[in-house]
């Protein structure tokens, strides 16, 4: 029978575009929805953007912008990644579109009005308070003096030196991260979500205990319901309420009845799931209520083990409490860490940039195999290693797999016009061994064991190699009674390479693709069991399916940005602040977060021959995220009399999409020395603004000058 399964990944935050944590994830489930759909059926995956909460507001008010248009403009970038790695997502949503708005509001109300009492309730706490930008202030934005090991500059919840955890009260000389002022404690009506309420607690157990979730997750859990630590270390009996309401400014969904208070972006985030959903039902002209009511549906979400609580807790006990269908399960997967490396933050996603590794010509389907060839149900780190990398790639997927099919191909296409032949006894006992294989092998990518199930697959290729070794098709080509012989044998070889391209289709869907149009055969699928590759059956001309991994491109993908001389660092802070020689003291009471520099004459200032240049064309540099390379007219001729431009190379790539730059008006500092750098030579500089603390205040933002200045007007 076929199911019909709803199935997402996390909610990416539409604060910054997406690294290679995000593609991890997005990869796994999406190799379970293709096996899911390659079994025959109906699944809908879906996704969104997280665009609620206060980092996401302040980011848009430093950069001039609606939090509306900041996340719009984040979404408009997150097409290039998902086609690039081959992730089929059936809809893309956002977290403020009406239908989060509409639902998120709607389930507060069924919670609020729960029958057998409301899980709702409004209390009075006391809050850190920043008295210049008249707004509550959530930890993340509160800084100070550890209160354990004195590190100063520390976030309100934890320090980074030594580790310790602990409340923003706790802070000594606390400031706000915002405008730098002392913040006052004041005190506001909170919502909160009775998670404590005995009913929950009963619920919870049963739902995080029933045998569903991965072991390791579930034994976490067990201890959430005995002991908790608070903040300030001390330790509670329990679950605790959860608060979900932050007060206005806040860029979310204003509560039902409460004016000026707004749900926490936690609380709406997960209905965002359903939202997409709902959106990609209308799409349709389907109804949402009707194919949440069927009983079989299944939901799945796929998720990183730092949110497991929201996801187990959390959102389970809001589904059920407001009478919704709760998830049949939630798949948590660990970290990725990249050449035994740092673990791949959310804000920073260091080590391997997925657009980089595309705009280096590097195959999607090596890194969705890659990836892969590590993955098991369990929650532990995977991680991504170079040489291992090459290995996996060019040993066992190219020399064991691919190879099979150049190995037969030839002769079949030269000798017999690319026509099937029959298949002798000991071949059709090779492919019987291959086919029975099909259940084990499905069953491992259903329980998301696809490191075992590729392993599985790679065995048998082992044993289609070892035929091929004892058979040697180019020994059988040289003797002109063993015509029929080289055909059955090459015939097996073919037959054996669709079997093993339908049992990797799921992890490398476009070579998949390209197999079918080569052996001119019907989409592979699990259902399909009936073999169409029958004596003379003409197969296409092969062509090569896949080069090797050569090393220069992972020299490249794991390249440093080149490093940036002083005088470059303004537009350059956003690729080399780790290199730069002199990067700027954070002081962030200073406006833009660093002290104003010591004073110079008005002849120092001279010196500086800065010009209006127009950006005439712009694109993105191969081997480098951080750089756009700019073209610029700054209304310079050159001997022989014509209009000469500068080549401009600028750190921008992470705020602008090249076409938004061109055509626009912008400052260049005209005189600066040109510099060599390693994709070419950069003639100047632009100018740009941005924040010392790029970690709590990302963004880097072009100059452009009033209406009326022309190319080649200097500034004075
Ligand atoms: O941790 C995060 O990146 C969140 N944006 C995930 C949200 S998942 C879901 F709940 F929306
Ligand atoms: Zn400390």
């Amino acid at each position: 029978m076929p199911r019909q399964l709803f199935v997402t990944t996390a909610l990416p935050y539409a604060n910054g575009n997406f690294h290679i944590g995000h593609i991890m994830e997005y990869i796994q489930a999406d190799i379970w929805v293709r096996y899911q759909k390659m079994m025959g059926h109906a699944v809908d995956f879906v996704c969104a953007d997280d665009t609620h909460g206060a980092p996401i507001m302040i980011a848009a008010e430093k950069a001039g912008i609606t939090p509306q248009q900041f996340v719009a403009r984040i979404a408009a970038g997150r097409k290039p990644y998902l086609d690039g790695f081959h992730i089929g997502f059936d809809n893309w949503h956002s977290t403020d579109a009406p239908e989060n708005h509409e639902l998120a509001r709607q389930i507060y109300r069924d919670l609020r009005d729960n029958k057998d009492g409301s899980l709702i309730e409004v209390r009075t706490i006391e809050q850190f308070f920043d008295p210049q930008k008249n707004m509550f202030l959530p930890d993340r934005f509160i800084k100070g003096e550890c209160p354990k090991c004195h590190a100063k500059d520390q976030y309100g919840d934890n320090c980074e030196n030594c580790g310790a955890v602990y409340a923003p009260t706790d802070l000594i000389n606390p400031f706000s991260a915002l405008s730098g002022a002392k913040p006052e404690l004041k005190s506001s009506e909170h919502y909160f979500f009775k998670l404590s309420d005995p009913r929950c607690v009963a619920f919870l157990e049963n739902w995080t205990q029933d045998g569903k979730l991965q072991p390791e997750v579930a034994n976490k859990i067990k201890e959430w319901f005995s002991i908790r630590t608070n903040p300030d270390g001390s330790k509670s009996e329990g679950l605790g309420d959860w608060d979900i309401s932050r007060d206005a400014p806040y860029f979310g969904i204003e509560i039902p009845d409460a004016p000026g208070k707004y749900f926490y972006v936690w609380l709406d985030a997960p209905i965002g799931y359903l939202a997409s959903l709902k959106n990609l039902l209308n799409k349709r002209d389907q109804d949402y209520d009707a194919y949440m009511a069927n009983p079989d549906l299944e939901q799945y979400h796929f998720i990183g083990k730092d949110i497991v609580t929201f996801h187990t807790l959390f959102w389970p006990a809001t589904l059920h409490f407001s009478g919704r269908k709760t998830p049949d399960n939630i798949f948590v997967h660990g970290f990725l860490t990249v050449n035994n490396g740092e673990k791949m933050s959310k804000s920073r996603g260091t080590g391997l940039d997925p657009l980089k590794y595309l705009s280096l010509g590097m195959n999607p389907e090596w890194l969705r195999y890659y990836l892969a060839a590590k993955l098991s149900a369990r929650n532990e780190d995977i991680d991504f290693n170079a040489d291992d990398f090459m290995a996996r790639v060019n040993s066992d997927l190219i020399g064991k797999f691919v190879n099979i099919a150049s190995r037969a191909a030839g002769f079949l296409t030269k000798r017999f016009e690319g026509k099937l032949g029959h298949v002798s006894e000991d071949g059709a006992a090779l492919l019987h061994q291959l086919r029975i294989e099909h259940t084990p092998i499905e069953q491992l990518y259903e329980a998301r064991e696809y490191a075992k199930a590729l392993k599985e697959t790679m065995l048998l290729a082992d044993r289609v190699n070892a035929y091929v070794d004892a058979n040697k098709p180019w020994d059988l080509a040289k003797k002109p009674d063993q015509e029929a012989r080289l055909q059955d044998v090459c015939t097996v070889c073919i037959k054996a390479f669709r079997i093993l391209t339908c049992y990797l289709k799921p992890v490398l869907p476009e070579l998949a693709a390209q197999v079918e149009t080569f052996l001119q055969i019907e989409p592979l699928s699990f259902t399909n069991i009936v073999d169409p590759l029958t004596a003379g059956h003409v197969i296409g001309t092969y062509q090569h399916l896949m080069q090797r991994v050569d090393v220069k491109q992972l020299d490249a993908l794991f390249e440093v940005p080149a490093t940036v001389e002083p005088a470059q660092v303004a537009t350059e802070k956003v690729a080399s602040k780790k290199t730069a020689p002199t990067a700027t003291p954070v002081d962030p009471t200073a406006p833009g977060g660093e002290a104003i520099a010591p004073t110079i004459q008005i002849d120092d200032f001279a010196k500086i021959d800065l010009r209006i240049a127009k950006i005439l064309s712009c694109q993105a540099v191969a081997g480098s995220t951080k750089l756009l390379q700019l073209t610029l007219d700054a209304g310079e001729l050159d001997e022989a009399g014509q209009p000469k431009t500068r080549n401009v190379f600028s750190g921008i790539a992470s705020m602008y999409q090249p076409e938004q730059l061109v055509g626009k008006l912008t400052v260049l500092v005209a005189n600066l020395a040109p510099r060599k750098m390693k994709f070419g030579v950069s003639e100047g500089m632009v100018l740009a603004a941005s924040h010392a603390d790029e970690k709590a205040e990302p963004g880097i933002y072009v100059l452009e000058p009033f209406a009326g200045a022309k190319p080649g007007m200097r500034i004075h």
